[in-house]
C-alpha cells in the first residue's frame, strides 16, 4: 500500500480510500496475532518518539507495536532531549531524519510538529497535539467496524468539548461517510475549517444540545472536559451538568448504541462510571485498538 502523504498530522491528509484500507489491515493484524502470527514487517526500523507531555496509551502502544513488528522505538522526553536548551525543532528534525525511519511526536502546539514534519525527510506522526489526535480517529474508527460492522451511513455523537480529539473525529466521520452530531456549551466548538471541509462530505451538525445530539445516534462519544494543554480547571462549570454523558443520556440514543472516550476519562465529570464501566462501553477494545491502527499505519507509511 503506498501513501499519498508523507505525514500523518491531523487524519486530513488521507484518501477515504487509504483510511479504510488501513482500517481493514489493523483488523487482520489484531486477528492475526491473536492466532500467534505477527510478521517482522518493520525489521531494522526504529521509530523516534517524541513526548512533550504525558501518556499512557500512545507511548505504549507505538513502542509495543514497533516491537511486535520486528523494530525498535526510542522513547525521547523532549526534557531530555537538546530542545530543552533551545536547539531549534528544524535541526532536531534534520538530525533525527538521519538516523531513524519514522517519527511520532506529542507536543503542545500542532506549529511544532508541522514544523517537524516540513524539516524531515522521513514521516512523522502527530501522537497529540492541541488541535488534532489523528492515531486516536484511527483506533476509533477501528472500533466501531469491529462493533457495527460498517461504517458509513452510521450516526455519531460527539458530547462535551470540540477538541483536538473531536477535530480528528470530524474528518474520520467525513472520510468514512458517518454522520456527526456535536454538542458543545457555547465558546467551545471545534475548529469551524474542520467542520466546512468535512461537511462537503458529511452531515456534521453543531448545537449546544446533548440530547438532540444523540438522537437515533450509535455511537456517543466524550472526551476530558480539561485537554493536558490547558492551563486552567475552570473550564469544568461550563460543562456540567449538562454535557455530560450518563445514562439518562445514552437511552436517548439508539438501544445499540455504543460508548467511547479516548481515555484518561475522569468519572463523574464528563461520564459517569455507570456509562463508562456499563454494557454499552467499549473502551478497553477501543484503547487496544491503538496498537493494531497504528501498526497498520507505520507500515503504510514506510510502504512496506
Ligand atoms: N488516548 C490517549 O492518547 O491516551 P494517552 O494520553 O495515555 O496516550
Ligand atoms: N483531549 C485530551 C486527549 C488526551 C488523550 C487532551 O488533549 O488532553
Amino acid at each position: 500500500m503506498k501513501l499519498k502523504t508523507k505525514d500523518l498530522l491531523t487524519l486530513n491528509e488521507l484518501g477515504n480510500a487509504e483510511l479504510v484500507e488501513i482500517i481493514d489491515n489493523a483488523i487482520k493484524m489484531k486477528k492475526d496475532l491473536k492466532k500467534g502470527i505477527s510478521k517482522p514487517l518493520l525489521k531494522n526500523k526504529t521509530l523516534a518518539m517524541i513526548f512533550q507531555k504525558p501518556s499512557t496509551r500512545t507511548r505504549v502502544s507505538f513502542e509495543t507495536g514497533m516491537f511486535q513488528l520486528g523494530g525498535h522505538a526510542l522513547n525521547l522526553s523532549a526534557d531530555e532531549l537538546q530542545l530543552k536548551r533551545g536547539e531549534t525543532i528544524e535541526d532536531t528534525s534534520k538530525t533525527l531524519s538521519r538516523y531513524v525511519d519514522l517519527i511520532l511526536a506529542r507536543v503542545y502546539s500542532h506549529d511544532e510538529i508541522e514544523l517537524l514534519a516540513k524539516n524531515s525527510s522521513i514521516p512523522v506522526m502527530n501522537g497529540l497535539s492541541d488541535s488534532f489526535h489523528p492515531c486516536q480517529t484511527l483506533a476509533d474508527l477501528m472500533t466501531i467496524q469491529e462493533k457495527k460492522k460498517k461504517l458509513a451511513g452510521l450516526k455519531l455523537a460527539w458530547i462535551g468539548d470540540g477538541n483536538n480529539v473531536c477535530n480528528s473525529m470530524i474528518y474520520g466521520c467525513a472520510k468514512t461517510g458517518i454522520e456527526i452530531s456535536i454538542a458543545t456549551p457555547k465558546g467551545y466548538e471545534p475548529n469551524p475549517n474542520v467542520v466546512k471541509e468535512s461537511s462537503k462530505l458529511t452531515d456534521v451538525k453543531l448545537s449546544n444540545h446533548p440530547e438532540t445530539a444523540v438522537r437515533g445516534a450509535d455511537v456517543v462519544v466524550t472526551d476530558t472536559f480539561v485537554s493536558i494543554h490547558h492551563q486552567t480547571t475552570d473550564r469544568t462549570n461550563d460543562f456540567l451538568p449538562h454535557f455530560q454523558v450518563n445514562s439518562s443520556l445514552m437511552k436517548k440514543a439508539s438501544p445499540s448504541a455504543i460508548f467511547m472516550h479516548c481515555l484518561p476519562a475522569k468519572r463523574g465529570q464528563e461520564v459517569t462510571s455507570e456509562v463508562i464501566d456499563g454494557p454499552q462501553s467499549v473502551i478497553w477494545d477501543e484503547a487496544e485498538n491503538r496498537l493494531h491502527a497504528q501498526k497498520a499505519l507505520m507500515v503504510a507509511l514506510l510502504r512496506v
